[in-house]
């Protein structure tokens, strides 16, 4: 450790178990007394690929140990998945038009799992018919500007909950963290870093086109797929492997970005930047649209700055996919290190060195169990719509800062990019 001169307090398990458990009590009751809080809570999918076939078994999972929820009906554009995964879950109701979906009485729930141009849609679609919704990372596509804060709007008129699918936020490091910073460990807040880094899965070889003779038609709605985006004549690789390309994606900005600044914004209590800037592009492979490299800079009006860096080598096995954040203060250093949140003192500073254990880490079961009680106990989930809309406008911003080579703007008063 740099400064030897403190010696880290602990604080225990045991300290944090407490607390935890106290607020999970305090959600319980409040479970209990809602309409229906014991009764089975049903769960509608938007977009049955890949993503959404992991949130089937993650639900599946949660059935079998007992939790009162039920995958009941199922959406997608193209038919053999919509095939397999009524069979894989046996949901009775299966349509091409989610409107059909979010209208069913029997649905509580709906998870967007479509690709990214389709997220804020269908989330106010399922609000504005009475579900709450988990929707998928990111809560926008980069050029959708405005919608992140008309779906906060949305979600407060409708009083309607949404998750976002920023599943490390079940991991507890974030809020142990995020308190320490509001204790004033490390200080008035500085700065921050993280990163992201993925070996070339983006679509070449991470999406697999299931036909390359599907074409347009009764099984494969091409039109609903392309929805407000530029249009074009159907594309099996546009289909299949949409991450590919701008008109459905933003590249490693607002995808895989989401999974490192959503924590990183939540622990500093960020809300929007005043300007950021971006550079990168198609450094290492051709055959996409979207950058495979990219790096972004964001002013805060506290006078904070944050970095966040990325390109696509890296050993996802070993090394993991990202960079954990590193939060600087005037007083110290906070960093996620392992299983520990570390706070390491500036020099001089009368501040104590930390080493704090993570009760818990990431956990997709938790992550959804989570949100069923929220949504029992009509309670905010911590990666909730508010802050995912502050996250999803920055990396859009961010998107735009690099496709133009500018400083892209927001303005504070009247909420929006300029
Ligand atoms: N949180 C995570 O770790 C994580 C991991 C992977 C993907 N994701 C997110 O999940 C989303 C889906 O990614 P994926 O990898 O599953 O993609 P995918 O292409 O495998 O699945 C998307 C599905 O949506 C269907 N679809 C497209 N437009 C539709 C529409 N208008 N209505 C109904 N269905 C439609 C497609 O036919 C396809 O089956 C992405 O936005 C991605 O960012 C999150």
């Amino acid at each position: 450790m740099r400064h030897a001169t403190h010696s880290p307090r602990r604080v225990g398990r045991r300290e944090f178990g407490a607390r935890t458990a106290a607020s999970l009590a305090a959600v319980a009751a409040a479970a209990r007394q809602v309409r229906g809080a014991g009764d089975r809570i049903g769960v509608g999918i938007i977009g049955c690929g890949g993503r959404g076939t992991a949130h089937m078994h993650v639900l599946r999972a949660l059935k079998s140990r007992g939790e009162e929820v039920e995958i009941v009906a199922l959406c997608d554009t193209y038919r053999p998945r919509l095939a397999r995964a009524a069979q894989l879950t046996g949901a009775a109701f299966a349509t091409m038009k989610h409107e059909e979906l979010v209208a069913r009485e029997d649905v509580d729930i709906v998870l967007v799992a479509t690709p990214d141009h389709w997220h804020g849609i269908h989330t106010i679609d399922a609000m504005r018919a009475g579900k709450d919704v988990y929707c998928e990372k990111p809560l926008a596509h980069w050029r959708q500007l405005g919608l992140p804060e008309r779906m906060v709007r949305v979600a407060e008129e409708t009083k309607r909950l949404v998750q976002v699918g920023c599943q490390r936020m079940s991991s507890t490091a974030y809020a142990q963290a995020r308190a320490l910073i509001r204790e004033g460990a490390i200080g008035t807040l500085l700065m921050a870093s993280t990163g992201y880094y993925r070996i070339g899965d983006w679509g070449e070889r991470g999406m697999p086109i299931d036909d390359p003779n599907a074409a347009p038609g009764a099984d494969l709605d091409w039109e609903r797929f392309q929805g407000d985006a530029p249009k074009h004549d159907f594309d099996a690789s546009r289909y299949f492997r949409w991450r590919m390309y701008w008109d459905y994606s933003g590249g490693p900005g607002t995808d895989n970005y989401v999974h490192f600044y959503t924590p990183l914004a939540y622990m500093m209590d960020l809300g929007y930047p005043d300007r950021v800037v971006a550079t990168g592009g198609k450094f290492r492979y051709e055959e996409r649209e979207v950058p495979d490299t990219f790096n972004m800079i964001a002013d805060y009006p506290d006078r904070i700055t944050v970095l966040c860096h990325g390109t696509q080598g890296n050993d996802f096995q070993t090394l993991g996919s990202g960079e954990q954040p590193l939060i600087r203060g005037w007083d110290g250093t906070l960093s996620i290190e392992g299983a520990q949140v570390v706070v390491r003192p500036t020099s001089g500073s009368a501040k104590p060195a930390l080493a704090l254990p993570i009760a818990a880490g990431t956990d997709e079961q938790r992550f959804w169990r989570d949100f069923l009680v929220c949504c029992r106990a009509r309670t905010q989930p911590e990666s909730g719509i508010a802050l995912n809309a502050a996250v999803a406008t920055t990396l859009q911003m961010a998107t735009l800062a690099m496709r133009e080579s500018r400083c892209v703007r927001f303005d504070q008063a009247g909420k929006k990019v300029v």
